[in-house]
């Protein structure tokens, strides 16, 4: 029998042309749809990517507010539906819910991107607060998406700096090339199966730790290491029982994830306060141990930060819960999931590789 070669975890293969980003792993480059992350991070807002993604540019002020009311209606849309959603919304897991939730969607939506967006900020922003025993707040049409995210899970108005800080972080993670979650959009798209079913095939990639559900694990990490001068002799001992790092590591990235420093820097305007400044501390020292400790153990593969290191650091610090981070991670990736479900349809090809037969032949 004829053998391919198999590319485990499809390392190395492309499996598509694409106009929305770019990773450059051997630089630390993140090109997103023409403007390097750093450009956007920290500059650009939810609707402006939205626009960017969707419509291929980056919006003028008129198009700006159009689409700050194209997100809040698909929020308004969504919150109507909540009572028919509280099962769905209140079992323990915030990623749980939100597949839960999003499921129960109608694909028939007349602006579906905005309606699947806005939905996902209504169902993470509810299932907080259902399971904190609060009712869910209703979305505001004077906030931008950012704004309203922190608006729905707090009835005290979330201030400027936090604002802006979720708004880099949102903007940040908003694509990433041919991650886990974007090809299960692309390959359930490529059978012609509705918008609402990929999404949902992205959110159950994107739960696994090994994609977007490290972030709440780093933050337990930090907890027990407690202070840098234990990170030496904890990590250690992690890696001697086999055990992997959280929030280390990635497979296109050979030198530290260019998203690291965005998200490091919102970290550092958000607030000078000190218990912020000892964590993002204790992060770097932490940070600074895995890399020398990986490098030793894999000196031929560098294994550095990923962005999900500093996430824990910064959604802590704007002061989310960590039980709705990975949540949070789908709020903001949801914007290029839509426009790759959208590329994927124009090129209207199934994805459909093969495998080779190992199993036993019949007699
Ligand atoms: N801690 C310890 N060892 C790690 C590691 C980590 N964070 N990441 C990779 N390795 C080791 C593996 O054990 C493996 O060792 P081996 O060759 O001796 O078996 C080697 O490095 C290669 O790992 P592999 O799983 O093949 O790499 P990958 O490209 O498939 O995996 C990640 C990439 C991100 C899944 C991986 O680095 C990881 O599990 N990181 C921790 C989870 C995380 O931070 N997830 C968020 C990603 S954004």
């Amino acid at each position: 029998m004829n053998r391919d070669i198999v590319h485990d975890g499809l390392a190395d293969i492309s499996v598509a042309e694409t106009e929305l980003s770019h990773v450059d792993g051997a630089r630390g480059r993140l090109i997103l749809r023409g403007h390097d992350v750093e450009q956007l991070g920290g500059h650009a807002t939810v609707e402006d990517v939205a626009h960017l993604f969707w419509h291929g540019a980056l919006p003028n002020a008129a198009q700006r507010a159009e689409m700050q009311g194209r997100l809040y209606r698909g929020r308004q849309r969504a919150y109507a539906l909540l009572p028919s959603l509280t099962a769905a919304l209140t079992v323990s897991d915030a990623m749980d819910a939100l597949r839960g939730a999003t499921a129960q969607l109608s694909d028939h939506d007349a602006d579906l991107p905005a309606f699947l967006c806005g939905a996902l900020s209504v169902f993470a922003a509810a299932h907080d607060r259902m399971r904190r025993g609060e009712p869910a707040l209703p979305p505001n049409a004077t906030r931008s998406q950012a704004a309203d995210y922190l608006g729905m899970l707090d009835t005290k108005p979330p201030s400027e700096a936090r604002i802006r800080a979720l708004e880099t972080y949102l903007v940040t993670v908003s694509d990433h090339g041919m991650n886990a979650s974007t090809f299960a959009a692309r390959v359930v798209t490529s059978t012609a199966a509705d918008s609402v079913s990929a999404i949902v095939a992205a959110l159950c990639a994107l739960k696994g730790p090994l994609h977007g559900g490290a972030p709440s694990q780093v933050l337990d990490m930090l907890d027990a290491i407690g202070e840098p001068k234990n990170a030496l002799s904890w990590l250690t001992d992690t890696l001697s029982r086999g055990d992997r790092i959280m929030g280390m590591g990635h497979r296109i990235y050979q030198v530290r994830d260019p998203r690291a420093a965005v998200l490091e820097r919102a970290i550092r305007t958000l607030t000078d306060q000190g218990e912020a400044t000892a964590r993002l501390a204790l992060a770097r020292a932490v940070e600074d141990q895995a890399t020398r400790l990986l490098d030793a153990q894999h000196p031929t593969r560098k294994l550095r930060a990923n962005v999900e290191f500093n996430t824990a650091v910064l959604l802590e610090a704007i002061g989310l819960d960590r039980t709705l981070l990975t949540a949070t991670f789908a709020v903001g990736r949801s914007i290029g999931w839509l426009a790759h479900i959208t590329e994927q349809r124009a090129k209207g090809k199934l994805i459909r590789p093969r495998s080779n037969y190992i199993g036993p032949m019949p007699a």
